[in-house]
């Protein structure tokens, strides 16, 4: 069974939703002795079955897979249609068709299951929320392990009350979504250190996220009492990560010179660099989500090359991430190598 602490290397490779991980990050952060994440969201479970297999013909070695876990909540539809209103001029100057209504979905969760109980895969992760007693359950039962992404204590007493086998405290520092459990919650902004420290008492192994710029940051959340320290941003310009052009050049470009979270281009709380987009309609974006991300999703496919308009995920430590191998960034963030 999947247990962070015995890691060769206690690094474990963020899953990236969205184009940033693929399968050949996951592969390669493993094969170095740490743990590749692939990320399971927005796929479709026969996708998933796909990436995982071709995770395994690269490497022999452990990974895990994560999921979004879906909440649904009541539709606001006029929140909806009056954040898409203050989007259409900036849709039509890129030619962009956003879409008037968007069902809600809840990302095949149940399929994705199905595929994770018999893939062998070594772990699975769950952000924004704890999934059923009895999905942990089965999952330990199939010898997989379970990690459950929490931005605060209450939500890291559910995952644990609901059968988690460890636990990933995801500090405010951290890239990409926030994984709160509730879409219509407020962030709690703690930070990884102190939030490694106080889910430690919990009882269940800890993996601490966020910030990491260098092997120093890992030192710290080590120290906190985190047995392994998940990394993202630093890996988004390894040749691995599948990161978009603009998204990669961004992240070394001296324009950019701060981060900060935002709803704005999904309705869930997501940290990335700020851009014209972000400074533009982070005020006004609605909690409402998964149906503001398909909203967006149009214009930023129209506008793909331009970074004022992408989302930019990246965590604090983002100018530590270097056009290298993620066998590199796995080796530089291991403590005494
Ligand atoms: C581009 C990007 C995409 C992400 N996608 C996911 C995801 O699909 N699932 C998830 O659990 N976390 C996701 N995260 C958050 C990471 O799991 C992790 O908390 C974060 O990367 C840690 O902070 P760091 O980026 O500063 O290292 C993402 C982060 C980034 C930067």
């Amino acid at each position: 069974m999947f247990d962070p602490s015995t890691l060769a290397a206690p690094i474990v490779g963020a899953p990236m939703a969205g184009g940033p991980s693929t399968p050949e990050l996951t592969a390669a952060i493993s094969a170095a002795g740490g743990f590749g994440m692939l990320a399971g969201a927005y796929l479709t479970a026969d996708g998933l079955r796909a990436e995982i297999a071709a995770v395994r013909a690269l490497t022999d070695a452990p990974f895990g897979v994560n999921l979004f876990v879906p909440e649904e909540i009541p539709f606001d539809a006029e929140a909806f249609a009056g954040y898409r209103t203050r989007l259409l001029r900036l849709a039509e100057r890129f030619g962009a068709t956003l879409p008037e209504h968007v069902e809600y979905s809840d990302d095949a969760f149940d399929a994705k299951v199905a595929v994770l109980l018999e893939s062998g895969v070594a772990a699975v992760s769950f952000t924004f929320g704890a999934p059923a007693p009895e999905i942990y359950t089965a999952f330990a039962d199939h010898g997989i392990g379970t990690v459950t992404t929490v931005t605060s204590r209450a939500d890291a007493e559910r995952a644990v009350a609901a059968g988690t086998a460890a636990l990933c405290a995801q500090g405010i520092e951290a890239g990409g979504h926030r994984s709160t459990f509730g879409i219509l919650d407020s962030d709690t902004e703690i930070g990884v250190r102190e939030l490694v420290a106080d889910v430690s008492a919990l009882g269940v192994p800890v993996i601490g996220s966020g910030g990491v710029g260098d092997v120093d940051d890992v030192r710290a959340i080590l120290d906190a009492g985190a047995v392994a320290a998940q990394v993202g941003t630093l890996f988004l310009r390894t040749g691995e990560a599948g990161t978009k052009p603009a998204h990669r050049d961004a992240l070394s470009d001296p324009r950019f010179t701060e981060t900060a979270t935002t709803r704005a281009y999904s309705g869930r709380l997501a940290r990335g660099l700020v851009n014209d987009f972000i400074r533009d309609f982070s005020a006004t974006a609605p909690p409402v989500y998964p149906q503001v991300n398909t909203l967006t999703g149009p214009l930023r496919r129209a506008a793909a090359e331009d970074p004022q308009m992408i989302n930019l995920w990246a965590g604090t430590g983002w100018r530590g991430a270097r056009e290298v191998s993620a066998a590199e960034v796995v080796a530089q963030l291991t403590p005494g190598t």
